[in-house]
């Protein structure tokens, strides 16, 4: 088996008493899109914390491409190729569209540098291309804040392709959005298949179904289950862990 682009081997995490990390080992495969799911506080967003360097873990190791990112700051982990979207999409109300993606632009180590990067027709015209794969076409120029709330999810998936990552990790990127926004989003994930790897943290399961190569479960912090659609779903313990019964 080739080397995952994302390893997380044996991750803990405590709150206090609460341990919301309970050795985490799971793999992400270069251009897969693994879903990671489970109940309401299962521990899925404190793990994508982990994996960023956002939250600290007590124990265990999270690799990119076999490099251990232990000690490397949140920037130097988007620097090796990790980028995250939120739960509640962060971006600069007040700024428009393009320039979210454009902060994002500039912060690249290029070596250039940009008194106004509004007045570089090269790096707007990047922008607008982020803006494009992220199903934004023509919102350019709306302030982020006016963006119907779907569009605000993927304006901060432009912002996170701008990084150009190798891993995406996706905190619920459905969240919030109606039928519509759901299937649109949906086809711009699959837009990114084979270009980006991904770990998808979702509750909707007929995306996660249309989306992932493999699947896996966390409950109270363990990994429950890991496979592929049809081995999960006739998985146990996943059945006892989101239906109270083996045999529903
Ligand atoms: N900073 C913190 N201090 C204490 N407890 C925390 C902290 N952050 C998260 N928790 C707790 O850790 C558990 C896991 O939370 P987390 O947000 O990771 O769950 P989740 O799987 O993302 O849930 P959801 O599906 O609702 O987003 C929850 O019980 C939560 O209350
Ligand atoms: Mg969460």
């Amino acid at each position: 088996m080739p080397e995952p682009i994302l390893a997380i081997d044996g991750l803990n995490k405590s709150f206090g008493g609460l341990r919301v990390t309970d050795d985490v080992t799971l793999s992400v495969a270069a251009q897969e899109i693994h879903a990671l799911i489970g109940p309401n506080g299962a521990g899925k967003s404190t793990l994508i914390g982990q994996v960023m360097g956002e939250i600290a873990p007590d124990g265990g190791r999270v690799l990119l491409a076999g490099r251990d990112l232990a000690r490397l700051s949140q920037a130097r982990r988007v620097r090796r190729g990790l980028a995250r979207t939120f739960q509640v999409p962060e971006v600069l109300g007040e700024y428009s569209a393009r320039d979210n993606v454009l902060a994002a632009l500039m912060a690249r180590p290029t070596g250039r540098f940009f008194f106004n990067p509004r007045r570089d027709s090269t790096l707007a015209a990047e922008a607008d291309t982020f803006l494009v794969h992220a199903g934004l076409e023509g919102r350019g120029d709306m302030r982020a804040a006016d963006l119907a709330h779907g569009e605000r999810k993927l304006l901060e998936l432009a912002v996170a392709l701008a990084t150009r990552p190798r891993v995406l990790l996706l905190d619920e990127p459905m969240a919030g959005l109606g039928p519509h926004e759901s299937a649109q989003m949906v086809e711009v994930l699959r837009g990114l298949r084979g270009k980006v790897a991904m770990l998808l943290v979702e509750h909707d399961m007929p995306a996660v179904f249309a989306l992932a190569d493999r699947i896996s479960v966390l409950v109270y912090g363990r990994i429950i289950a890991s496979g592929t659609a049809a081995e999960v779903q006739a998985d146990p313990n996943v059945r006892i862990a989101y239906l109270g019964t083996e045999d529903a």
